[in-house]
């Protein structure tokens, strides 16, 4: 039974100029975005132009303010729980500059954490005594419960920290799972949604997560250079805060002395790139009423004939856990990845190169150097996904 009617597919393909050019199978780089996103940021670009750009920020008050509003309910939350930023990586590192880490805490992630978190982690390490804990992985490659559950007993951490889906594989990790252990022991609880959101279904009340980052250009389907965080009622009472809040975040009350704003927009700045904000908020209502559920059921079964046709033609596909999603990542054993990447860009197909660099220990682990990554997304078609595997098959078959 498909998801929706033929004329449906062909309506949200409308939706979106850029599928008449390209078979764009690289959505966990920069998905394409609608029609309504682009007209949003280039409307407020006119409207920055013509009036100034003060002016055009107070003028669109109150579709800013939706755009919280359209963001809070795509991921189950209240606008006083969103913060928007420039990108994932900065409300990813306001966050963690939030937690009160002391000399020898210890830190737990998993083994597919994003390459900068990591990297972040062993700055925080190398600078602070943080210990970084790894969780281990069951057989199917995502993280461990019972494992996670002794780990966190073992070694008491300040904080668990998890991303949902990696870069580099079509791992989805049981985030709520996993928020219900971080439950039991009280333990901070931070998670990277950035490939998730707009493929998979965000609730941020299920995973009682303490923090969830994020950016807009990917599967949500919004503009580059824009992200958000969400934060919890419970971190929000805690009073943490960023490190470097400037005065959105704070109120300087007297020469020494500030007052930290009481919701997530602490974890701002005051500067805003407001086209994006309203293109970010325009990509999450324009999610919503797509339907964030069918969104996720399609997406995967376009990603599990991918998986299944490459295979047929002999490929090895990397992918591994219980759950996949949207994200298929191919071993090309014959090509240069820079070179395959372009010989699939002549043919019209877009697609991403993952090297071991994004993903030092899953990498090692698969023996790989590098792999292709394929991203459909619900706009992409039956067709497409037959298309690139015997492409795939005729550039290279192993
Ligand atoms: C899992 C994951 N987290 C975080 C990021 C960083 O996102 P941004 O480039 O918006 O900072 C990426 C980017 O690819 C990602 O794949």
């Amino acid at each position: 039974m498909p998801i929706w009617s033929a004329e449906r597919l062909a309506a949200l393909r409308n939706d979106t100029p850029g599928c008449e050019r390209r078979v764009h199978f690289n959505n966990a780089g920069a998905g394409l975005m609608p029609r309504l996103v682009i007209d949003a940021i280039k409307d407020h670009i006119d409207l920055e132009s013509d009036i100034g750009g003060y002016e055009a920020g107070d003028a669109r008050a109150a579709a800013i303010e939706d755009s919280y509003r359209a963001v809070a309910e795509l991921v189950g939350t209240r606008p006083a729980n969103i913060a928007f930023v420039e990108n994932a990586t900065v409300a990813y590192a306001q966050a963690l500059s939030a937690i009160p880490f002391e000399f020898g805490d210890v830190l737990v992630t998993t083994t597919n954490d994003y390459i900068s978190n990591q990297i972040m982690f062993l700055s925080m390490a190398r600078r602070f005594g943080i210990e970084i804990v790894r969780a281990p992985d069951t057989e199917a490659g995502e993280v461990d419960l019972d494992g996670l559950r002794a780990t966190i007993d073992r070694y008491g951490p300040r904080l668990v920290a998890v991303t949902h889906v990696p870069t580099n594989s079509g791992l989805v990790q049981p985030v709520e799972q996993i928020g219900a252990v971080c439950r039991e022991f009280e333990t901070l609880y931070l998670v990277d949604a950035c490939q998730s959101l707009g493929q998979c279904t965000i609730d941020v009340a299920s995973m009682g997560c303490d923090f969830l980052s994020a950016t807009s250009r990917k599967f949500l389907r919004g503009p580059r250079g824009a992200g958000f965080l969400y934060a919890s009622d419970r971190a929000l009472q805690m009073q943490l805060a960023p490190l470097f809040l400037d005065m959105q975040g704070a109120v300087w009350e007297e020469a020494d002395r500030y007052e930290v704003v009481p919701t997530a927009r602490r974890f701002e700045n005051w500067e805003f790139a407001y086209a994006l904000v309203l293109g970010t908020g325009t990509a999450a209502q324009y999610a919503i009423d797509v339907g964030v559920d069918a969104v996720a059921k399609r997406t995967a079964i376009l990603a599990a004939s991918l998986r299944e046709a490459v295979a047929a033609h002999g490929f090895r596909v990397l992918d591994r856990g219980s759950t996949q999603c949207g994200i298929v990542t191919v071993e090309v054993p014959t090509w240069e990845a820079a070179d395959f990447h372009r010989a699939l860009e002549r043919r019209g197909i877009n697609s991403a190169v993952s090297t071991r660099g994004y993903a030092v220990i899953d990498y090692d682990r698969k023996g790989v150097e590098w792999a292709i990554r394929l991203s459909p997304h619900y706009y992409n078609t039956e067709d497409e996904v037959e298309l690139v595997a015997s492409t795939l098959a005729e550039l290279a078959s192993p």
